[in-house]
């Protein structure tokens, strides 16, 4: 199969991205394994013809909406964020009509409608600077910040700040109702000297048990240079194949097995053959659209990542 698949991008000038959630047939077929940052980055620079996206709708969208003349394949057309349908550009448009100065800052994790309704997006990995970037800036004082769809990472994001946001009532499915306080405190009693970290997804009764917070990117990077041996880990357990691959005398404990998003899992290798054989499931935006949710994620990516 691998074989097939390297001829395969080599007659397509394709690459493959893939976010860390994966499964590990994927880490160990595509290009690139990184956090949402990452791969927008990824799929900003790369001179590929054709970007085959193993992660979830908005990510592929955003690929997109970055390198609009090239060709990105999402395996799984199903494969969609329950949290990015939490709010629509209808929903966002009437929510701005309540303010005098709406300013939104919007989660990566949102349609390429709702970000082409939006001012700054953001990921996990930047979302403190960007906010502290908006706030920072000329008129910042008369603004209300609208923090869309997670509540989990814009209260995160409030407190660590100490910016007063409007935050709406997303939530991500996997991380929210799987990772809960007493399994990190039952984790923390099988491995004592484990330092937890978790993802600013979970909730907040999560974070605050939590010796760090950080983005699945920053993450796989501070382990490796963290002078601990045992790490509990608060977020969907794709990640744990690159954490155990890349620090093999290191150890890495999930918070719970449970926490696996059902929708990342549904791109499979054969998926990715299929889509590139036949050059399908091809994402793409419309123009009006594009331009507008272009401005968003352009300023984002002029905001650095935190660690
Ligand atoms: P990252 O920004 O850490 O990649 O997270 C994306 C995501 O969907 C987390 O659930
Ligand atoms: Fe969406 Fe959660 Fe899955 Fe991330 S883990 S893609 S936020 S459902």
């Amino acid at each position: 199969m691998n074989e097939k698949l390297n001829k395969l991008k080599k007659e397509r000038n394709a690459i493959i991205l893939a976010h860390v959630y994966q499964s590990p047939e994927i880490h160990d077929i595509a290009d690139f394994v990184g956090d949402s940052l990452e791969l927008s980055r990824k799929a900003a620079q790369t001179d590929a013809d054709v970007i085959v996206f193993c992660g979830v709708h908005f990510m592929a969208e955003t690929a997109s909406i970055l390198s609009p003349d090239k060709k990105v394949l999402l395996p799984d057309l199903n494969a969609g964020c329950p949290m990015a349908y939490m709010i629509t550009a209808k929903q966002l448009k009437e929510w701005k009509s309540q303010y005098k100065n709406p300013v939104v800052v919007a989660y990566v994790n949102t349609s390429a409608a709702v970000k082409a309704e939006s001012d700054i997006c953001c990921t996990s990995s930047n979302a403190i600077n960007a906010v502290k970037n908006i706030a920072a800036g000329k008129n910042a004082k008369d603004m209300d910040i609208l923090f869309i769809p997670d509540r989990n990472l814009g209260n995160y994001v409030q407190t660590a700040s100490g910016i007063k946001m409007n935050i709406w009532t997303g939530f991500c499915p996997t991380h929210h109702n799987f990772i809960l306080p007493e399994y990190v405190l039952e984790a923390k009693k099988y491995h004592p000297n484990a330092e937890i970290l978790a993802h600013p997804e979970c909730r907040s009764e999560v974070v605050s048990l939590a010796d760090r917070v950080m983005s699945t990117g920053v993450m796989c990077r501070y382990v490796a240079k963290s002078s601990a041996k045992d790490f509990i880990i608060g977020t969907e357990t794709g990640i744990l194949y690159k954490l155990r691959k890349d620090n093999p005398g290191k150890n890495f404990y999930p918070v719970t097995t449970l926490a696996q998003c059902p929708n990342m899992k549904k791109i499979t290798l054969a998926k990715v053959v299929d889509a590139l054989i036949n050059m399908k499931n091809t994402i793409s935006v419309p123009d009006d659209v594009r331009q507008k949710a272009y401005l968003s994620i352009h300023k984002m990516l002029q905001i650095a990542a935190q660690g």
